[in-house]
């Protein structure tokens, strides 16, 4: 049988030890020549998936509470995505959109612009790659404001390239060895309202980020009127998936207009419905002048969008463009996951969203590792701490917990150093839910009664 047509079941099955035969020989091959820059937890050697199950190479079925890192919205290989990509393979592949006109890229672009925040109309510039859509949003805020700084967060990730990495305040290993980044990009504490700003007071993390950016940077570092714009992840994503307070957004995004500074959202990782609205940043209301996406807007192609104001992308021909953006095929899939998102998969990530933080509530008291537990929608955080006075982290108990969970058929990712995110597919049921949660309850338990 063909993997198109095979029917996998809802859930998880494992006929092998982990890794199986098949997976083990590949890992090996891969070891000899895949770059060494990856980071893998554990050996899922993945040959089909299907909604939220993945089946691997010696025939095991694992739960897929990772989604490709929060990409694949409407399931893997949704009939309606994969039909769009069948038929517009079959139709035309690529001309480059630098060049020539795509229908669909209109269509998309129309369609984003309807669902940025706020009123103002937009214009979209497409990439391939969330990274991509960073440094298309940084070129464009220095271009408009003809300024050069940029201010960006303590814990945020915005991608690898060089002017994204430079924003990137993640984890210095992804820093090491590139020597300089881009001058003028100035770091300011996060509003981390389990641990505070400062690591303290987290009652008052939005106030005392805020504060921080007009009494120190303002003051010491850097005028405001040297900033072309902040950037700024409205959940963090790879820092340890930590919502931003919505008055600390509404806070940011007054401060951007008093000073005429640029306010660009990085929604690659929490946008495109999986917080149950379009953007993260619409559950505080506010409108930020640009919006980067990418991520889940294709359900696994590779497309990204920064969205703009109309009259902040003020660049002329010539300034800015990629060979492959907007691709046909690409454009193609997120047009299908759009329409699913909008009838019903954001619907469905809200209210399998406050089911999954239903039936953890109790988990802070129950379980001894468990320090928080946070987001909005399928964007979930389980932060792990040796001490819930101290909030030491415990790096190593959430290992342990994503390993058990590998093992028992369950795909998890870990985000930051000590938390781990559940980030589903979004069309996810509450029996699936149930079952993630259940496989997790017991591995915390078994990991906690063993240290
Ligand atoms: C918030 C955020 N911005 C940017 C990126 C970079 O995206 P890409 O890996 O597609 O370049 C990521 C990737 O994890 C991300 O989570």
């Amino acid at each position: 049988m063909k993997p198109a047509e095979k029917k996998l079941s809802k859930f998880p099955e494992l006929i092998t030890a982990l890794p199986g035969p098949k997976a083990k020989a590949i890992v090996d091959r891969d070891n000899r020549v895949i770059s060494p820059s990856y980071t893998r937890d554990y050996p899922l050697v993945a040959k089909a998936g299907r909604g939220v199950i993945v089946e691997d190479v010696d025939g095991n079925t694992f739960l897929d509470f990772a989604a490709g890192i929060a990409v694949v919205a409407a399931g893997h290989c949704h009939p309606q995505v994969v039909a769009a990509i069948q038929r517009q393979s079959a139709e035309l592949i690529h001309m480059s959109s630098t060049d020539f006109y795509y229908p669909g890229m209109v269509e998309l672009a129309e369609k984003l612009a309807a669902v940025a925040p706020g009123k103002s109309p937009k214009r979209v510039y497409f990439g391939n790659s969330g990274t991509e859509a960073i440094e298309a949003a940084m070129k464009l805020a220095r271009y408009h404001t003809r300024r050069d700084k940029f201010i960006a967060f303590h814990g945020c990730f915005h991608g690898r390239t060089f002017g994204s990495l430079s924003l990137t305040a993640s984890k210095a290993v992804q820093r090491k060895h590139f020597g300089a980044l881009l001058g003028g990009v100035f770091h300011t504490p996060y509003p981390d309202s389990y641990r505070g700003a400062y690591g303290v007071r987290p009652e008052h993390a939005a106030a005392d980020a805020l504060a921080h950016i007009e009494r120190e940077l303002f003051k010491r570092l850097v005028d405001p009127e040297d900033v072309a714009a902040i950037f700024i992840e409205p959940i963090q994503g790879e820092g340890g998936y930590i919502p931003a307070p919505a008055e600390f957004l509404q806070g940011l995004e007054k401060l951007c207009r008093r000073h005429g500074i640029l306010l660009a959202v990085d929604e690659v990782q929490s946008g495109m419905g999986r917080t149950g609205k379009w953007w993260a940043c619409d559950h505080a209301g506010i409108e930020p002048d640009i919006i980067c996406t990418a991520k889940g807007i294709a359900s696994g192609m590779p497309l990204a969008a920064a969205i703009a104001k109309a009259d902040v992308m003020d660049w002329k021909p010539g300034a800015h463009a990629s060979t492959f953006g907007g691709n046909p095929v690409a454009v193609a899939a997120s047009l299908a996951t759009l329409d699913l998102l909008e009838r019903e998969l954001m619907a469905n990530a809200a209210r399998v969203g406050e089911f999954i933080f239903r039936h953890t509530a109790d988990w802070g008291e129950k379980h001894k590792f468990v320090g928080d537990i946070r987001g909005k929608g399928l964007m979930i955080g389980i932060e792990f701490v040796r001490d819930k006075e101290t909030k030491e982290r415990a790096p190593e108990i959430r290992s342990q917990v994503i390993q058990a969970a590998f093992h028992k058929g369950l795909l998890v990712l870990g985000a930051g150093e000590n938390t781990l995110r559940l980030a589903p597919p979004l069309i996810i049921d509450e029996e699936q839910a149930e079952f993630a949660l259940r496989t997790l309850d017991a591995c915390i338990s078994e990991i906690e009664s063993s240290n």
